[in-house]
């Protein structure tokens, strides 16, 4: 394992005011964010959509260090013959890969997954490192469960236990592969449970994450970590200050991820467009900890881009004018520069 050369990916993923775009939804994913826009999904249009974000101007040289691609995507040509990746590698942006295959219900713990694909993942690394990724994504999935639910409730340690086991076998074969695992164990932000919950949650797997890495042999150096921010459920009637959450967050970062990690990039999980980009800025104006923290965001980087398309050709400079917009916010917030009155200018 080259260290220094994941280092190196890894230091440049959160390069201070870039981030990473998550364009890697799978084909059942991206068909449901092109539904609503009816917008029918097939080859060419998905191609387009991805196509019109990697060619924004700006959006992409000035604040996305890399970007996180779909099987389907990391083959794709533009529609001028250029491959996605040489688009990418034009705009000085880093080519990723998800390589998990997805939840499967675990057995013997009714109401929590596992994330699969270890299975030949060995083989699918080194294709991919052949195809241009320096960096890949693997997302295990933790729920909680309604807090009125004592008998049955999620997520347990076992549940965990399996998620992080995964999460460090895939992280120790990307290295070997000379690729830089982002690792991401999401704690689900939809549900009733209160803040406190998802604190103690977030807590409980990235103590047993951090043990996994270590137990099997993974540099900390090579590594970037996509959590989720602390956040109150959906559904819960008592939400959290902007504060709160940020203080929260950082503690319990702080309580469990070792120094050595050179980057935090969050997901957004369903947060909207300008709550991401605060919480994110929050934590950086607040400070104090020895991580680049920046996003990972794939909803809150694309979302207004995709009302603003609407699958029309005709609306394209419209949609990268909104793409541009969410990510020079996050950009800004990268750095704790963001304001409410540059948000609105
Ligand atoms: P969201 O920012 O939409 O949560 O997506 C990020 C991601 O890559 C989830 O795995």
């Amino acid at each position: 394992m080259d260290l220094e050369a994941l280092n190196k990916i890894a230091v440049k993923m959160v390069t201070p005011g870039k981030g990473i775009l998550a364009a890697d939804e799978s084909t059942g994913t991206i068909k449901k964010r092109f539904d609503s826009i009816s917008t029918e999904s097939t080859f060419e249009k998905r191609r387009d959509w991805r196509e019109m974000l990697f060619r924004t101007d700006k959006a992409m040289q000035d604040h996305i260090s890399g970007v996180i691609l779909y099987d389907e995507t990391i083959r794709q040509d533009a529609k001028d013959g250029t491959s996605l990746v040489d688009l990418l590698h034009a705009n000085d942006a880093i080519p990723g890969i998800k390589v998990d295959m997805g939840t499967t219900p675990l057995a013997g713990r009714p109401g929590e997954t596992v994330t699969q694909g270890l299975d030949g993942l060995r083989e699918r690394l080194a294709e991919y490192y052949e195809l241009g990724a320096r960096f890949a994504k693997w997302r295990a999935v933790i729920e909680i469960s309604h807090p009125d639910q004592y008998v049955g409730a999620t997520p347990t340690l076992g549940g965990i236990k399996a998620n992080t086991h995964a999460l460090g076998r895939y992280a120790a074969l990307c290295q070997e592969a000379g690729i830089v695992p982002i690792v991401e164990p999401e704690v689900l932000m939809g549900g009733h449970h209160s803040v406190e919950r998802c604190h103690e949650v977030t807590e409980m797997a990235l103590n047993s994450l951090f043990t996994e890495l270590y137990e099997q042999g993974v540099a900390l150096e090579g590594v970037i970590l996509k959590p989720n921010m602390v956040v109150a459920g959906q559904k819960c009637a008592d939400q959290p200050s902007r504060e709160e959450i940020a203080e929260r967050t950082i503690k319990v970062l702080k309580d469990t991820v070792p120094a050595a990690v050179p980057g935090i990039a969050f997901l957004s999980g369903g947060q909207d467009n300008e709550e991401a980009t605060r919480n994110l800025d929050m934590m950086n104006k607040i400070g104090g900890f020895p991580w680049k923290m920046t996003y990972s965001y794939g909803r809150a980087l694309q979302q207004s881009a995709l009302k603003a398309w609407m699958g029309d050709d005709a609306n394209y400079d419209a949609a990268q004018i909104a793409f541009y917009k969410r990510a020079h916010m996050n950009g800004l917030a990268s750095k704790g520069e963001w304001s409410s009155a540059l948000e609105n200018a």
